[in-house]
């Protein structure tokens, strides 16, 4: 094995308490050179107060932040090779594109020729080379998020924090920047921690994510891996939509094990967790996609009776949701797939089945 290189950024067990309020408690990341890392979390979840410490702008109450090496511990913030693109990404509104772009160069040591060029090339970096001259009311949301993002790209930062960075924009606009947002921190290889409670864009744009919730990181992972083995029921349940039952283990074989689920009035066969043990009681979790809607009771897959409750058509794809034995509702999502008119409807009688790889266990 090749030696790991140092992590480029490491936050080792950084708290941060407000007067009694504890908004960020005993975190530990390590960020990679060129990543692009996100943090999701609902709202308060402590997440600006975590980019503000790394920023500078806020000194940890316990804990240490090492960036390329060095010790962050009382380094202020124009000091730190890190820019933060805040909340909302305040332009000069009497001040030009490019003066927006050039005006963290001021206090830089360069030429006028060095400043200009350094503008120049972040135009056309962020594609805004024919808007140079406008003034940010006169251009669109997403470029005005552009010209924030420029502004911050200019002064060369190691770490680029961005906080909410496309909170301002509209669906579609919002998903045509994520791509950009990519593409550019691809060009550049500045490492970017982007802070969103939008799942998807956090899933979308980054390389790793890490989950938090009231000032805890809960699990940290690239996007698939979260999503397809959340280790707790708040991460399941945040990443992605799903269903959770209480569950008891019935029996542990060498790669199966049987568990007792009251909401399905059967056992059904599952995955293993480490340490499973007969009469342990947890939480069977199932996501809307990994279920299967059948007329007939299938053979060889977990198989659970139900009637179709509710159901959404959406065209490409529809939201089932069905009465399970127990008078407890489960979500399946179908694929329409097949253009055909048979499909299960209001208060049909059918069979859902999954694969035991398909459940997901939890303790927590
Ligand atoms: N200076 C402060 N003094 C006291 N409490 C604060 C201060 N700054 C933040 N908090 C509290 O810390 C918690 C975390 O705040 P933070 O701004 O980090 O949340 P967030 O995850 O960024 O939320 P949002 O998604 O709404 O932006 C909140 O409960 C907030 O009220
Ligand atoms: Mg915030």
């Amino acid at each position: 094995m090749p030696d790991q290189p140092a992590p480029f950024l490491r936050i080792d067990g950084v708290s941060k308490t407000f007067g009694t309020f504890q908004a960020v408690k005993d975190v530990s990341l390590t960020i990679a050179k060129g990543e692009i890392f996100a943090l999701l979390g609902g709202s308060g979840c402590g997440k600006t107060t975590l980019l503000r410490m790394l920023a500078g702008f806020e000194e940890p109450t316990a804990g240490r932040i090492w960036l390329d090496g060095q010790d962050m511990t009382g380094v202020p913030p124009w000091e730190r090779p890190v820019h933060m693109m805040f909340q909302s990404y305040a332009l000069f509104p009497h001040m030009s594109v490019a003066k927006n772009i050039g005006y963290g160069l001021k206090h830089e040591k360069l030429t006028k020729d060095q400043r200009m060029a350094r503008v120049r090339e972040m135009l056309d970096l962020v594609q805004l080379t024919p808007f140079a001259d406008r003034k940010p009311h006169q251009i669109s949301g997403g470029q005005r998020q552009r010209v924030a993002l420029a502004r911050a790209l200019a002064r060369q930062p190691k770490l680029l924090l961005l906080d909410e960075p496309l909170a301002a924009l509209d669906k579609k606009l919002r998903e045509h920047t994520q791509f950009e947002l990519m593409s550019i921190q691809e060009r550049t290889g500045v490492t970017f921690i982007v802070v969103t409670h939008d799942q998807e864009e956090a899933m979308t744009l980054a390389d790793r994510i890490a989950v938090m919730d009231k000032g805890q990181v809960k699990q940290v992972g690239a996007p698939g891996h979260v999503y397809e083995h959340p280790d707790s029921r708040f991460v399941a349940n945040f990443l992605g939509s799903i269903t959770q039952f209480p569950a008891r283990v019935s029996s542990v074989a060498t790669d199966r094990a049987t568990v007792e689920v009251p909401a399905f009035g059967a056992t059904v066969e599952t995955g293993l967790i480490p340490g499973l043990a007969a009469g342990e009681a947890l939480t069977l979790a199932i996501r809307p996609e990994k279920l299967t809607i059948l007329r007939e009771k299938p053979a060889g897959l977990n198989a659970i009776p139900g009637e179709i409750k509710d159901l959404a058509y959406f065209g490409k794809d529809s939201l089932y949701r069905v009465i399970l034995p127990s008078g407890e509702l489960i979500s399946v999502h179908a694929v329409n797939a097949k253009r055909e008119d048979n499909r299960p409807d209001w208060y049909d009688k059918i069979w859902l089945g999954f694969e035991p790889a398909s459940a997901i266990l939890l303790r927590d």
